[in-house]
């Protein structure tokens, strides 16, 4: 990769993704866009930005023909819970999107990144040790979502050529950028209320096990499978990615490390509750391992520290 065009690049992901590629291929080197304007202290403006709606398929190849990147990575999308509130709409972006990016991709030839998860899978997946290639019936709008992009990236891959790559993220976890609309927030927002508060209540329950991971290791796996060797990649579009899995007593018990008195209470919200009980417990990630080296830095207690430093340092900078 030498030129990066990011789409979503506002989002949980892409705001630490523009920097992060920024920092290696060059501030000029990296384009963000997305559909609404950074804020006036956003990081991002300190680069090229453009406005883009990823259903305007139009707008995405002028902006591509302009640029001339030699890599998108697809970021856009909404999150579970979100699209579980409205299945059309999330359709109409989450899958509009993709094909108008594929399409785009396929036209300037484009190397092709966009992120999958772990909502791909679904009840009747093997709840332990889930391997990459297993039954995928998810339930929700965001798993189909999600499913059919996966095989949608291999379709271009294999008909077109396009040398498309995914992963399949587990419950990313970062103080810089909150999420919004997902099922795997409640693991973030725990940190900003430890330190806010001394206490939070959980929508997800007791007992309920979810792969997650800290922000830094999801950016450099993605520029790492990027920049694999494509002949040493068999598994191109169902990467699976954990650094941990916990229950929301483990990421307490971690938290109560640092403030003893943290106290962690429940009102479950049955539509989040039903996804979570939908996806793995815990996946196998074998393959990513071997084939292009994934090595996550971060367990739970690592992250817990690195997540109460962000985000007092966040507080302390925000009340200045
Ligand atoms: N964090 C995502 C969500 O909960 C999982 O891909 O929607």
């Amino acid at each position: 990769m030498k030129r990066i065009m990011i789409t979503g690049a506002l989002g949980q992901i892409g705001t630490e993704l523009v920097l992060k590629c920024r920092e290696i291929y060059g501030t000029e080197n990296v384009l963000a866009t997305d559909i609404r304007e950074p804020e006036a202290d956003s990081p991002i403006k300190e680069g090229p930005f453009e406005i883009l709606d990823v259903t305007d398929i139009e707008r995405m190849k002028e902006i591509v023909s302009e640029f001339k990147p030699d890599a998108m990575m697809h970021m856009a999308a909404l999150l579970s819970a979100t699209a579980e509130k409205n299945p059309q709409l999330a359709w109409n972006i989450n899958m509009g999107g993709l094909v108008n990016a594929l399409e785009t991709a396929r036209e300037y030839d484009l190397q092709f990144f966009t992120p999958s998860s772990i909502g791909a899978f679904g009840p009747t997946t093997p709840k332990k040790d889930t391997p990459a290639l297993t039954i995928q019936r998810p339930t929700s709008m965001y798993g189909v979502n999600k499913v059919s992009g996966e095989l949608l990236c291999e379709y271009y891959h294999t008909k077109f050529g396009v040398d498309t790559r995914s992963v399949r993220f587990p419950g990313l976890i970062s103080y810089v950028k909150e999420p919004g609309g997902g099922t795997t927030d409640y693991a973030v927002e725990i940190y900003f209320e430890a330190v806010r508060k001394g206490e939070y209540t959980s929508f997800i329950d007791k007992g309920t096990y979810m792969d997650m991971m800290f922000m830094d290791d999801a950016i450099d796996a993605i520029i790492k499978l990027m920049e694999a060797p494509e002949d040493e990649l068999k598994h191109r579009c169902a990467f699976n990615l954990s650094g941990m899995s916990f229950e929301p007593e483990e990421i307490a018990a971690s938290i109560q490390k640092h403030i003893p008195d943290f106290k962690l209470s429940y009102d479950v919200d049955p539509v989040r509750q039903g996804i979570a009980d939908s996806w793995p417990d815990a996946i196998d990630t074998s393959c990513s391992r071997d084939e292009w080296g994934f090595a996550p830095k971060y367990d739970l207690d690592k992250m817990t520290e690195a997540m109460l430093n962000g985000v007092r340092e966040k507080e302390a900078a925000a009340q200045k």
